[in-house]
């Protein structure tokens, strides 16, 4: 099977829950498959329900969570795989040690402002943390500490998916990650 990848990475999204990293993160991913590239995909919501099912929202449960997912895209990325994952990630010291340990491991900060994250709500989860149902979520009480120098910094709420997935692949290909 062909490969455009020239080499292995990972598309590491990270922001609020509802900032759009599920959204953008699919359409790189269709836009790479397109392409012939050897890819993988790995989403909160999926790996929490299959690999991470044992673990809950604490601190210390999140920086496992990262860690084991960390360890798996390392492994697909040194093999030449092209991975995409996207989690809320909260924690700067767990995201440093994911680029300290993670071959060609690319941050990626998709910002929106918490206020419009609440608004579109898709799973009614800020709904449920604000009436004190949810407890320690994500930018109501519990902290999200946002990328000082990501590689590449989505402002997601004031462009569309399509046209942000098109600046990831534009630096994918500037720095010779794919033809
Ligand atoms: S992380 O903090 O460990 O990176 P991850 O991205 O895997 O989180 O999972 C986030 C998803 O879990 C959210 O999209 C949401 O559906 C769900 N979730 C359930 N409880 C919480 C919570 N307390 N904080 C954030 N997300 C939660």
């Amino acid at each position: 099977m062909t490969n455009n990848n020239k080499k292995g990475f990972v598309l590491w999204f990270t922001g609020f829950s509802a900032a759009g990293k599920t959204t953008i993160a699919d359409k790189v991913h269709e836009l790479l498959k397109h392409n012939g590239n050897r890819l993988e995909r790995l989403d909160g919501d999926i790996v929490r329900k299959n690999l991470t099912q044992d673990l809950g929202f604490s601190k210390e449960d999140r920086d496992e969570n990262i860690r084991r997912i960390g360890f798996v895209a390392n492994l697909l990325s040194r093999n030449d795989i092209g991975v995409i994952a996207s989690f809320i990630s909260p924690y700067r010291a767990q995201r440093e040690m994911l680029r300290e340990n993670v071959t060609n491991f690319i941050e990626i900060f998709v910002d929106a402002p918490i206020e419009v994250c609440e608004s579109r709500d898709p799973k009614g989860m800020y709904k449920k943390a604000r009436a004190g149902e949810l407890k320690n979520f994500t930018g109501v009480d519990d902290p999200y500490e946002p990328p000082e120098n990501p590689d590449i910094h989505l402002l997601s709420s004031e462009h569309s998916p399509d046209d942000l997935a098109k600046v990831v692949l534009s630096f994918l290909r500037t720095n010779d990650y794919i033809d």
